[in-house]
């Protein structure tokens, strides 16, 4: 039943909006809803959906209730950990947070591409800075793990492997230092900053994971991945990376491409500069995830991110070997509901190919 509120009567309306508008009020009622019992309360009655036999994990000594995530980009400020664990969201990722403030590309940069299930991104890392995130986390409650997505200030300052890496490592450190967060995501994918991409060749990767192994992080940390690599570019980054003190990878971060074929060819020629999430990241994620479980399982724990629309497809990345799943353009497109439904489908769909829990389903498409 909300589903067919959000879908015919919810979001016809936001979409007659600007997306960044309507993203930014979503999130500050996310904050207000998070703040009080009553309404922490009512969202739950309407959203929460438990089952700690078949969706509780333990992995890299961290607790997930269950297997569904807020991926990094929606909740850049932290604004919604009071309520998402009402929502029924197994866990959560926070910004990307970078060292400097940076107050985003220029608008509109946000932009939504129904026929293609896509959202269109040039946000550039907009972030208020590590420092007053950290201020704005100090006391609140943590109910379910969280995710700090680190990435590198977007300026011309930082554009330099030095300047990169030392940008990176200041705000591992002050959020290592202030305890908070559960786990670290490393951002080095952020296809829409200044400068590109800059450590997602096997060289540079290896120049800031050597320093990031330097801090003896206490939290684990997982490396946000690009998503438009070929298996064997995949490869070269993953054998960089278990070398060094990271506990997992995500795959993965926004589409490039323009010339995907899950892009609709009319939604194209009406939108401006960015990159794409949803549907048209949903083909290579799974490729990256069932070739990282090959080849990797015994050493890294693989994140599914990236098109997921329903528990059918949740169910697939973990079968083809991802642990833990994260969205957005889901929730965006199907309403808040999904994550709940997601998980009680997951259940029903373990229940039907007879395991107990969700971790003996993981890559069960590629032992
Ligand atoms: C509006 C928006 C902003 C994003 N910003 C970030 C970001 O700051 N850091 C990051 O690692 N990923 C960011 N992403 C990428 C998402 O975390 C995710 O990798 C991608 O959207 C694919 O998942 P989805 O299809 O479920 O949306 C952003 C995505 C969206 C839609």
């Amino acid at each position: 039943m909300i589903h067919a509120l959000y879908v015919q009567f919810i979001k016809p309306v936001f979409f007659l909006f600007d997306a960044e508008t309507i993203h930014d009020s979503v999130t500050s009622f996310g904050e207000l809803l998070g703040k009080f019992s009553i309404t922490r309360f009512l969202t739950a009655y309407f959203f929460f959906y438990k089952n700690k036999t078949a969706l509780r994990q333990e992995i890299a000594g961290v607790v997930f209730p269950n297997p569904i995530g807020l991926a990094a980009g929606f909740d850049y400020e932290g604004k919604l950990i009071q309520i998402l664990p009402y929502v029924g969201f197994g866990f959560h990722t926070i910004g990307s947070v970078t060292y400097g403030s940076y107050e985003g590309n220029a608008k509109p940069r946000l932009g939504r591409l129904p026929k293609s299930k896509s959202l269109l991104v040039n946000k550039g890392l907009k972030s208020t800075g590590a420092k007053k995130i950290i201020r704005k986390l100090k006391g609140m409650p943590i109910e379910i793990p969280l995710g700090i997505s680190i990435a590198k200030t977007n300026s011309e300052k930082t554009n330099t492997d030095k300047t990169g890496v030392e940008d990176y490592i200041k705000t591992a450190e002050l959020f290592d230092r202030s305890g908070l967060g559960t786990y670290y995501e490393i951002n080095i994918s952020c296809p829409n900053a200044f400068g590109g991409e800059p450590f997602t060749t096997p060289k540079k990767l290896e120049r800031l994971l050597v320093q990031l192994d330097k801090l003896s992080l206490k939290k684990p940390v997982f490396i946000k991945m690009p998503i438009e690599l070929t298996d064997h570019e995949a490869d070269e980054l993953l054998k960089v990376i278990v070398k060094h003190n990271v506990v997992g990878v995500i795959f993965g971060n926004l589409a490039k491409d323009r010339t995907n074929p899950a892009l609709n060819k009319d939604e194209l020629t009406k939108i401006g500069k960015g990159n794409f999430s949803g549907k048209p990241t949903w083909k290579q994620s799974n490729r990256l995830i069932a070739f990282t479980y090959k080849k990797y399982h015994k050493k890294l724990v693989v994140v599914g991110c990236g098109g997921v629309f329903s528990a059918d497809d949740a169910y697939h990345k973990i079968k083809l070997g991802a642990s833990l799943v994260q969205i957005i353009t889901g929730m965006v497109f199907e309403g808040p509901q999904l994550i709940g439904e997601i998980n009680r489908g997951l259940v029903k769909l373990l229940e039907k190919d007879g395991y107990q829990n969700i971790s003996e389903a993981v890559g069960t498409l590629n032992k």
